[in-house]
């Protein structure tokens, strides 16, 4: 997979010329969502580099994230006269990039695509790492591409614009980063103060959430051994959101992430001797700044059914989990019994109150 050039920016306005400058393209494309078109677009519009780009919004959200959208870009591209020399960028969050990257990977077998994600979980997570793709058939992100962006420009002055449960919820794909990889790094990460954003604190968190990210990718870009040390709390993370989208009060990603983490840290401590101390210091700040999600024991059934779809299973039947010995001590392809994940589950009920 070739190698991405991902920029902390100092001034988007001298950064994206300069970035632009690296790369001989025909025509520029600008991708983005009708929320980031509002608050986001206005950034960068007068930009003289952007003077002839042409741009596509499309609809916000995840529902979005589909084959029919998916065509009207290619369809945007084709009437505008996109060739294999055009440069395409997505300007939005974790749905831009992985909708627009797709696009941009198919379109004439692949054109170059530069990522400026706007969302603390884009930056972070969806931006970073080369994962294209779309939601198809009622399954999430089950068509799509590994296509690295040629770069990624990391402008922490979007971040201003996102609400705090935006924030909460890319921040816990950085608490992720934390726990699998280094005490230090983590120690940082619980001690934030989420009540009270300091911005050029929470930039240099992003920078070291960014290089956690970029090492194992560059390790394991293809996910067949060390990139699953990202699916740390995702194996009960995607089941807690499943449900709660089939119960009608949808999550966000992050939200949902940090929640799996409470269970996969409590399943890491019985099964791989996480240490007891850091499991509750963990859990503490998830609860403190996440709140919990509504279940009963009624309901270990349909997360278990979630759980068996997941993509990350290795065989039918058996739930592939992320766990971790120590903070940075990650241990792939571990599975759970059905008898583990009710008691995980037991733990959470407990622990969040
Ligand atoms: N979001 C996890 C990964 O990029 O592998």
């Amino acid at each position: 997979m070739s190698k991405q050039n991902v920029v902390i920016c100092r001034k988007l306005a001298d950064d994206l010329p300069e970035t632009l400058g690296r790369f001989s393209y025909d025509k520029l494309f600008v991708l983005m969502d009708e929320h980031t078109e509002r608050y986001c677009f206005p950034v960068v519009r007068e930009y003289p580099c952007l003077k002839d780009a042409v741009t596509i919004s499309v609809g916000a959200g995840d529902v979005h994230k589909n084959l029919s959208v998916l065509s009207d870009v290619w369809m945007h591209l084709s009437r505008e006269g996109a060739t294999r020399h055009s440069l395409f960028i997505n300007l939005g969050g974790g749905m831009i990039t992985d909708l627009g990257g797709f696009a941009a990977a198919t379109f004439k077998r692949g054109i170059k695509c530069m990522n400026i994600p706007t969302t603390l979980l884009a930056m972070v997570d969806a931006a970073v790492g080369g994962k294209t793709g779309i939601n198809f058939n009622g399954l999430k992100n089950e068509i799509g591409a590994f296509a690295p962006a040629c770069s990624v420009l990391i402008d922490c002055g979007f971040l201003k614009s996102l609400d705090h449960f935006n924030i909460l919820s890319g921040y816990a794909e950085m608490l992720k980063h934390g726990l699998i990889s280094d005490e230090t790094h983590w120690g940082r990460l619980i001690r934030f103060d989420m009540e009270k954003i300091d911005y050029n604190a929470l930039q240099d968190l992003v920078c070291e959430s960014i290089s956690v990210k970029e090492k194992i990718v560059k390790m394991d870009p293809f996910e067949q051994g060390m990139r699953k040390a990202l699916n740390f709390g995702h194996t009960m993370g995607h089941a807690f959101e499943s449900f709660a989208l089939a119960e009608d009060c949808p999550v966000l990603h992050g939200y949902a992430v940090a929640w799996g983490m409470v269970c996969e840290l409590y399943f890491s401590y019985l099964k791989t001797g996480f240490p007891k101390d850091k499991l509750y210091q963990t859990v503490q700040f998830i609860k403190e700044n996440y709140g919990k999600l509504n279940f009963t024991c009624k309901d270990y059934d349909r997360l278990y059914e979630f759980m068996k779809h997941d993509k990350k299973n290795l065989s039918a039947g058996t739930i592939n989990f992320t766990l971790l010995g120590e903070v940075g001590d990650i241990r792939i392809n571990q599975t759970a019994t059905r008898k583990e994940i009710d008691e995980m589950l037991d733990f959470y009920c407990d622990v969040m109150g």
